[in-house]
């Protein structure tokens, strides 16, 4: 199976995911435009209509995004850019003095193999009123998911994995994998 993207963060942990069901995962590293769309889903299923003429055969691709309740919904699909620009620091300032800060990440899958086939995951959580923890990448410092006392950043893949908005939409991806082979 072939993933493009260009976060090697996003990889790791697909691949942990789906060696562990028998799949093995070969990377493309490039990057593709991302077109500023309403929701990770529509701007994932734009994505992979651009990239089929690109890539080779079947591949899937990853659009992923921060939803923060009490900014309406920020950063989400402009996740990638607030990361980069405001960064977590610049979050948490956002967030200063604010009681509610509940939050979603969402992933969306989207897997070209003739067409495009979307799967979506989703966790609450809460945003962290320090950044902590050092392991993973982009916001896993400030998210808490729900259930939780510790950052995404606080633990392990394994163990980011066990709840992540990721493996849940990795998880309905290799449910359709294996029944589409039967
Ligand atoms: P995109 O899916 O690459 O557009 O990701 C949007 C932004 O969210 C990027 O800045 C990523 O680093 C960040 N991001 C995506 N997935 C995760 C995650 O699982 N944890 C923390 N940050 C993430």
């Amino acid at each position: 199976m072939i993933i493009v993207t260009s976060n090697k963060g996003k990889y790791a942990e697909y691949r942990e995911i789906m060696e562990r069901e028998g799949i093995s995962l070969e990377l493309v590293l490039m990057s593709y435009p991302e077109e500023q769309l309403d929701t990770v889903e529509e701007v994932a299923r734009r994505s992979a209509e651009f990239l089929r003429n690109v890539v080779g055969g079947d591949f899937f691709i990853d659009d992923s995004g921060l939803f923060i309740e009490s900014l309406k919904g920020f950063p989400g699909v402009y996740s990638s850019y607030v990361n980069r620009t405001l960064g977590n620091e610049g979050i948490l300032k956002l967030l200063d003095g604010k009681i509610d800060r509940g939050a979603e990440f969402r992933t969306c899958i989207a897997y070209y193999d003739g067409a495009v086939n979307i799967f979506v995951g989703k966790t609450r959580g809460v945003i962290s009123t320090e950044i902590r923890g050092r392991n993973g990448f982009g916001y896993d410092p400030i998210f808490i998911p729900e259930g939780e006392g510790r950052t995404y950043a606080e633990m392990s893949t394994e163990e980011k994995d066990l709840l992540s908005h990721r493996s849940k939409a990795a998880s309905a991806f290799i449910n359709f994998l294996k029944k589409k082979k039967i």
